[in-house]
């Protein structure tokens, strides 16, 4: 089948990445999707075996934070459009290693931008650059309110300031250069395929191997969790029906304490192991608290249901309960992304609080 658009999808090899680039190999088998990846450590392209061979699909190796690299790739594919994930983007490696997070998050995102404006130059009104990002760029709510897409930027970790940046260079571009441009701010994802640093896959791994579950600070810090399909789903819609120029926020209107949800999860996994109702509530563990540790996120995602029709389509008990069979489900995934240089990251990160 001719191809009648080819795609670049960064990071796709990720979380969040993987089930974009699977979804569009699927839906779209008249697109051309190019998925470029460094495959870090959180690069995994186990994540994409149902994917692999498929014919309107391809993976380039590639780092972003190389220039001439990127522009070469640019100048051969002639891409239509640009979906841009790749980054680095755990908060607590962005504390032990701040650094690394300017050079991909920026440099890389800068690189891209400069690479599709030298492509596409003045043939660009057909073309689009759709940057992902994170609602961690509002930095913290107090007890109420959401964040807007009007919200004021305010990061507070190392790894937020480098995403605000991005998002600065991609409007900056669309308003110095006109390109065009669409960003989307999304709330705290989960499902399959997260690497197991985060809270979740952490916590369903510690309580599988009953090891320790490290509560930072009280537990009482807020988040608004989003199944990942349905973050996928929402990408999707605005990359074919978002406004160029705009920004839309993506959230589940899901919020809840840290330590309130740890609990549920303690709860569906004595269920699903068989041990007696509270066993493993007790490997809960509170630990030195994050540093700069935000109180709460919430989205406020009236704009893209209203305007585009995007709503989540998964309860979150029930989303949960799907993550935890699929890790369960899934051993040999899990043993595979924490062995080797994991056990040094964890008892690091562990060691130390
Ligand atoms: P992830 O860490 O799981 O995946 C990142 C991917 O980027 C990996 O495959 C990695 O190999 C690749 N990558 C990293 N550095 C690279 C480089 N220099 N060149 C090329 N590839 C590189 O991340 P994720 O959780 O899937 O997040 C994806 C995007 O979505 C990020 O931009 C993140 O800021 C954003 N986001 C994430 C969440 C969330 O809850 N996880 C929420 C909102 C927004
Ligand atoms: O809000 C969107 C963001 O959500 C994304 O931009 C980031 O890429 C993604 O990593 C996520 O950031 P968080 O810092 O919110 O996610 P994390 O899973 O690291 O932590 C969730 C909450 O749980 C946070 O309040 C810190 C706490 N936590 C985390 C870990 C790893 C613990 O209490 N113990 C832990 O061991």
């Amino acid at each position: 089948m001719q191809a009648t658009k080819t795609i670049l999808i960064t990071g796709g090899a990720g979380f969040i990445g993987s089930h974009v680039v699977r979804l569009f190999v699927s839906k779209y088998p008249n697109y051309q999707i190019v998925n470029l990846d460094k495959l870090t450590y959180a690069g995994n392209l186990a994540n994409l075996k149902d994917v692999e061979g498929k014919p309107n699909y391809e993976f380039v190796k590639a780092d972003i934070v190389d220039g001439e690299a990127i522009q070469k790739l640019f100048l051969e594919k002639q891409f239509d459009g640009v979906i841009h994930l790749a980054a680095e983007s755990h908060v607590d490696r962005s504390i032990s290693n701040p650094t690394e997070f300017v050079f991909t998050n920026l440099i890389g995102t800068v690189n891209l931008l400069n690479a599709a404006r030298a492509t596409w130059k003045n043939q660009a009104a057909d073309k689009l650059f759709y940057h992902i990002s994170t609602d961690e760029v509002y930095g913290s709510l107090g007890n109420e309110g959401l964040f807007t897409e009007q919200t004021a930027y305010d990061p507070h970790s190392p790894y937020s300031a480098s995403k605000a940046s991005s998002d600065h260079f991609v409007r900056a571009y669309h308003d110095t250069f006109g390109l065009p441009t669409l960003v989307s701010n999304c709330s705290n994802n989960y499902g399959s395929f997260q690497f197991p640093e985060k809270l979740i896959p952490l916590f369903i791994n510690n309580i599988r191997n009953n090891r320790p579950l490290p509560v930072y600070g009280k537990g009482e810090n807020i988040r608004d969790w989003l199944w990942v399909e349905d973050h996928a789903r929402a990408i999707d819609v605005i990359f074919h029906q978002g406004k160029v120029g705009e920004t839309y926020n993506i959230g589940g209107h899901n919020e809840w304490t840290n330590i309130d949800l740890i609990k549920l999860m303690c709860t569906i996994m004595d269920r699903k192991l068989g041990r007696g109702n509270g066993t493993s509530e007790q490997l809960i563990t509170y630990v030195k608290d994050r540093a700069g540790h935000d109180l709460r996120y919430a989205i406020d995602s009236t704009k893209l249901q209203k305007e585009l029709g995007w709503v989540p389509s998964l309860q979150f008990e029930e989303g949960l309960e799907k993550t935890i069979d699929w890790y369960l489900e899934n051993e040999a995934w899990l043993k595979n992304v924490t062995s080797g240089d994991y056990q040094n990251y964890y008892e690091e990160q562990y060691q130390k609080r």
